[in-house]
């Protein structure tokens, strides 16, 4: 008996405990960030989810507790902030409003919710330090730093600043005591171009490259490390390794009109230790430094490659000890223009290790890996062999019929590592025997292919691993079809985009070019969006944008601005309307919206004022950029019937940029704008129609899809007019390109949404799982393991043929997610708060498994039809609501885990309407069913 009640209590203990643990608060951010360091901004924003197993969960209030210690925080004493139990359903970037945040300290912060279901706290205390800020007794400019810039401002003989630049490696070093029990210690670094940093020969940090890329006229990043681990008693040396980055740039003196160039690398350091007894020490970059320019990096350059002697290296130069007295002092130099900001975007990392898939001898004795995959990044080798000996590596993303590499579409760029052997192994190695591991450490390569000359002995693929580097952003998407087409072409996409982040994104990742494009991502951002938490580095592009912009007004088409290119087109400054747009939209951030409304209205009136006759804008540089050219052998198209006319362009944009900037002035408080805005549409609207539409073949301009797309899915063309718009558009699909592609990187973006949304998801379905050219499974079909720049990129004139680009997705991503999977943010409650959830259901599509992780949790959708069935299962995170728009043959054949809808919980069929029932549901999971036709 005694037993019994015994287990039973511990039954209802565990119950309650269930109970209880039903909802969690997790995933806790600052700035959108986790844990970060050296944070910048004054009022920081706070984001939480919350995650429940039960339905219709809701968060009804919430508290924060931000603390100036972790006991703090545990005791409920938000010393720092204490929000106070504020009534709301908001958990994404709450507003900091607490006392005045100190420069250089760490805070603690949790939260608790109030639920519909009950109180929860956020299990674990997140943290986030700021970054160095107070601007008194500093040198001008500076915030927060006593530190001093320091470089070598010249060349060596060794080195070559013509148009093949040469620099070797900066090797700093300074040794210090530390001589009590350290609390807390933090380095402050901004490397510039790059930098590596090394602590008692230890390495700090897992980034790569860093820090990310800027215009270093306008501003540069500086970095914040935790190094209280590192810092021990006695004896300590700090080191740190400079590369050219962006900064020294790729080519010197040469086209002086099209690259920026910075200067020579150089260093600011801060290191701040904060002993146990409450006492302070600061060490900082200044004229005691030592520094040594002939090691073993010989040069850097992002185009040509890396070489590393590792006969030159100092063993044991970045620990203590070591005997620097040949070294000589570094130059104070002058600071860069621009201001020093905290990085607030993610670094870039080793993301993944590819093993090479094969290595084949040519005849002439030299070796070629393939790595099974392009991508960007660098190669690790592992190597035995004399000391001096010289191993040369060579990058191309293809082969040549013969098997040698194919480096004709890499143009000037050199691309080869070459790696001279130390002849035994390095003294902190853990490898066997004498074998030596390298791979660079400030450039990186677009490959799959790397010949290999000089290898001592026989490699095989295991002498070799490649590491995939970008931004070290979460993959937020899963997305599986039925349709094997359409599945290879995602995995490309993935690739393609990963690639491409380089701390802003870039067009390629191989050739003399690896620049940020603005037109490249007007549209595509929004569906890597799915894919990529990438929230934080379009929101620093939109920065990089700004600070390309002339006083006059104009945007360039290349931000940074490494090239100069300002030919005011709409269509490629437009990213910065449109991306700005899309992280409201996609992650609930207004910022920056807020921050550059000034300079878009800026930029608006200066296209106006300058480009703007009879509400026409008569300036296009590009034009549909890239469309499927009369002769494969071409690069852009001759051919007028393939061209849409640029003034088309580039009015039909600007008159889509107005409605957004309409938008914006509501959001910022302009609203006399509005107005201004609106009727500048409505004279825009009037004059297009008059300019462009046909009236007697019912269409626009000559007739291609471009012409017309952009009208109908702008809303320029009047609702009477479209049913023959939407006619000519299938004609030319369907009839002229024979079910194929026809447009560039313009029409592209509204393509697959344009289509589906009047009523034409077949011939979209067709253009998406197409095998044969031109289309993206023409791509896969013939070897890319990426996205190519050009729909003929194997066939097309080398001189602009990437084989890893994005821009030619266009809106397919967004379509995957928004359109096949059914997943999209309701826009009057952005972010995902409330959700729509309508798939399109092509013909030969049988299933869709597709995942995103939103900024309030992860949303699924999986669906599958057959058999006159449809079965759809749902997940909904916790504090959201979706309405889901459910085929079937009528209300009553609608089920939910086995139940007619309306004995279902968290479920309210709200119509009946065209063969879909329209239904409300609450957060949680869901197992709909239905008979379909
Ligand atoms: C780049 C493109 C870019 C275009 C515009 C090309 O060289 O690779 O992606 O948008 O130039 O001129």
């Amino acid at each position: 008996m005694k037993l019994k009640f015994t287990i039973l209590l511990i039954a209802c203990f565990a119950l309650m405990q269930q109970n209880k643990a039903q909802v969690r608060v997790q995933n806790l951010r600052c700035e959108m960030l986790i844990n970060p360091l050296g944070i910048d901004i004054a009022e920081p924003r706070f984001s939480w989810q919350l995650e429940s197993n039960q339905r219709n969960v809701f968060q009804t209030s919430y508290q924060i507790w931000v603390s100036s210690s972790e006991q703090k925080l545990k005791a409920n004493d938000g010393d720092i902030w204490n929000s106070g139990q504020i009534a709301s359903d908001r958990s994404l970037l709450i507003n900091y409003n607490g006392k005045k945040l100190g420069s250089g300290k760490k805070y603690f912060w949790k939260v608790k919710a109030f639920t519909n279901k009950g109180e929860v706290s956020s299990t674990e205390s997140a943290f986030f330090s700021m970054g160095l800020l107070n601007k008194t007794d500093l040198p001008a400019g500076q915030a927060g730093w006593k530190a001093k810039w320091i470089g070598y401002d010249k060349a060596s003989p060794w080195d070559s600043i013509t148009q093949w630049s040469r620099l070797s490696a900066r090797y700093l070093r300074k040794e210090f005591q530390s001589i009590a029990a350290v609390k807390r210690a933090t380095v402050y670094i901004s490397g510039l171009g790059l930098y590596e940093l090394y602590i008692n020969g230890q390495k700090i940090g897992d980034q790569v490259l860093a820090p990310n890329p800027t215009d270093y006229r306008k501003s540069y990043f500086y970095n914040t490390y935790d190094v209280t681990a590192q810092i021990k008693n006695g004896n300590n040396a700090l080191a740190t390794v400079l590369g050219n980055g962006r900064f020294f740039t790729m080519r010197q003196n040469y086209k002086t009109q099209k690259h920026n160039t910075f200067g020579y690398p150089k260093l600011l350091l801060q290191l701040e230790i904060e002993y146990a007894d409450g006492s302070k020490k600061l060490i900082v970059s200044d004229e005691s430094w030592k520094l040594n320019v002939d090691g073993p990096i010989r040069t850097n350059n992002e185009y040509d490659g890396e070489e590393y002697d590792a006969t030159k290296e100092f063993p044991g130069w970045n620990n203590i000890g070591f005997n620097d007295s040949k070294w000589i002092r570094p130059e104070l130099v002058a600071a860069p223009p621009g201001n020093i900001t905290a990085q607030m975007s993610e670094p870039m990392k080793v993301m993944r290790i590819i093993k090479p898939v094969s290595i084949r001898v040519l005849n002439n004795g030299k070796y070629v890996l393939d790595m099974g995959q392009n991508f960007a990044g660098w190669l690790r080798v592992l190597v035995k062999g004399k000391r001096g000996q010289q191993i040369k590596l060579r990058y191309a993303e293809s082969l040549q019929a013969n098997g040698e590499l194919f480096t004709a579409n890499l143009r000037d760029a050199k691309v080869t590592d070459i790696y001279t052997l130390r002849g035994h192994g390095h003294e902190n190695s853990l490898l066997p025997g004498n074998m030596e591991s390298w791979m660079p450490s400030f450039v990186s390569h677009g490959f799959r292919y790397v010949e290999i000359v000089d290898f001592p002995g026989i490699p095989t693929v295991n002498n070799f691993e490649g590491h995939l580097i970008y931004d070290a952003l979460e993959t937020t998407g899963s997305f599986q079809t039925s349709n094997e087409v359409i599945n290879s072409i995602y995995k490309n996409a993935w690739w393609g985009i990963a690639s491409n982040y380089k701390g802003m994104p870039i067009d390629c990742p191989q050739r003399n070019e690896r620049q940020p494009w603005l037109g490249d991502r007007t549209i595509g951002a929004q569906g890597e969006s799915f894919v990529f938490d990438n929230a934080k580095l379009y929101a620093k592009w939109m920065q990089d944008i700004e600070e390309s912009q002339t006083d006059e007004g104009a945007l360039p088409d290349v931000a940074p601005a490494f090239w100069n290119y300002y030919s005011d087109d709409v269509t490629w400054p437009a990213a910065y309307i449109t991306i700005s747009n899309n992280l409201y939209n996609q992650f609930g951030d207004t910022r920056p919206i807020q921050k550059h409304y000034e300079s878009m209205k800026k930029w608006m009136g200066y296209m106006r004022d300058k480009y703007m006759k009879d509400y026409i804008i008569i300036k296009d540089k590009y034009g549909d950029w890239c469309v499927p050219p009369e002769s494969l052998h071409l690069i852009h198209a001759k051919d007028s019937s393939r061209l849409t006319d640029g003034k088309l362009i580039a009015t039909a944009y600007y008159y889509k940029l107005l409605s957004y900037m309409q938008r914006f002035a509501k959001l910022t408080g302009n609203d006399p704008d509005v107005k201004e805005f609106s009727q500048l549409s409505e004279n825009i609207r009037t004059a297009f129609q008059k300019t462009f539409y046909n009236q007697q073949q019912k269409y626009y301009s000559n007739g291609t899809v471009t012409a017309n797309l952009l009208p109908l899915y702008f809303d320029i063309c009047p609702d009477s007019l479209k049913e023959a718009v939407v006619k000519k558009i299938y004609e030319k699909i369907h009839v002229e390109s024979n079910d194929h592609i026809s447009t560039g990187l313009i029409g592209t973006q509204y393509l697959m949404r344009g289509l589906t949304e009047y009523g034409q998801a077949d011939l979209a379905f067709t253009l998406a799982s197409n095998k044969t050219y031109p289309s993206w499974g023409y791509m896969a079909a013939n070897g890319a393991t990426t996205i190519w720049e050009l729909w003929n990129g194997n066939t097309a004139d080398p001189n602009m043929n990437s084989q890893n680009h994005v821009m030619l997705l266009g809106d397919l991503l967004t379509w995957f997610y928004e359109n096949l999977a059914g997943i999209r943010t309701d826009k009057t409650a952005i972010g995902f708060k409330k959700i729509i959830m309508k798939p399109t259901l092509p013909d030969g599509l049988e299933f869709v498994n597709a995942s995103y992780k939103s900024v309030y949790g992860l949303i699924k959708s999986s669906w599958k039809k057959g058999n006159a069935k449809f079965e759809w299962n749902i997940s909904i995170p916790a504090n959201t609501s979706a309405v889901i728009y459910m085929p079937a043959v009528a209300a009553e054949v609608v089920t939910e885990t086995g139940r007619a809808i309306g004995k279902a919980g968290g479920v309210k069929l709200m119509k009946f309407e065209n063969g879909i029932a329209v239904i409300e549901i609450a957060s949680g999971q869901y197992q709909f069913s239905s008979q379909i036709k």
